[in-house]
């Protein structure tokens, strides 16, 4: 076991489009240019119920922002399709763990892509039985809400799985992400940094902003202090 503390990682923001307008996203993506990276919400509506786009518009968005893209997929059978989103030059593809059908094998394709790995947990999914694969992903997701819809309130039930993850990854060095994701915003971005996530999705907490960049500068803000 690691002893020594590592430093603390520089939190990220990455606000998602979800609640973006969807028949403009060239000029959403151009309102969050101080963000860390973009989110992106693939849903199939078994995965969950709800759908949203897939590998053609997410070609589209790489070309039309530089923003490195952080690619959420709820869709079933990942196996199959995360590695289709790692060639479109993704910087990072999340799979869920309850979608995954060899999530150690998945991992490891995505990587050898050239794409950062990462897995997702449902509110309900325990950590415990993940830990031994933590150190074959980049980051580890914690859904906030159940998946599908944006602008939900978020789940304090999930703290103590954030503080878990938060002590696993310290014992490996301190080196993978935990995201967390759904009902971020001023009020609960606090409490999720206080248990140990590092990386924040915000959806409706940046684009139902007046200026979207100035929401992130406030979360980053809130943060700092
Ligand atoms: C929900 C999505 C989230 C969503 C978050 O299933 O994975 O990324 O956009 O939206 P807010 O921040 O509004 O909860
Ligand atoms: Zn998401």
């Amino acid at each position: 076991m690691n002893t020594s503390t590592p430093s603390p990682r520089t939190p990220c923001i990455h606000p998602s489009i979800l609640n973006a307008d969807f028949a403009n996203l060239a000029r959403e993506l151009s309102r969050i240019s101080t963000a860390d990276a973009v989110h992106v919400d693939v849903m199939d509506n078994h995965f969950v119920p709800n759908l949203t786009l897939g590998l053609p518009v997410v070609e589209s968005l790489r070309k039309a922002t530089d923003l490195p893209m952080d690619i959420h997929l709820m869709i079933e059978d990942p196996d199959q399709w995360a590695p289709q989103y790692a060639e479109l030059g993704c910087e990072s593809v999340t799979f869920h763990a309850e979608a995954a059908k060899a999530p150690v094998r998945l991992a490891r394709e995505l990587h050898a892509r050239g794409t950062k790995a990462a897995m997702a947990l449902k509110p309900a999914t325990g950590i415990d039985q993940y830990l031994d694969m933590l150190g074959e992903l980049d980051m580890v997701l914690l859904m906030t809400v159940e998946p599908g819809f944006g602008g939900q309130t978020f789940l304090d039930l999930v703290l103590p799985k954030i503080r878990r993850a938060r002590r696993a990854v310290d014992d490996l060095g301190g080196e993978i992400a935990i995201q967390i994701d759904g009902g971020v915003n001023a009020e609960t971005i606090l409490r999720a940094a206080e248990a140990g996530a590092d990386t924040f999705v915000a959806g409706s907490a940046v684009y139902s902003a007046e200026d979207p960049d100035a929401a992130i500068a406030d979360l980053r803000g809130l943060l700092a202090d």
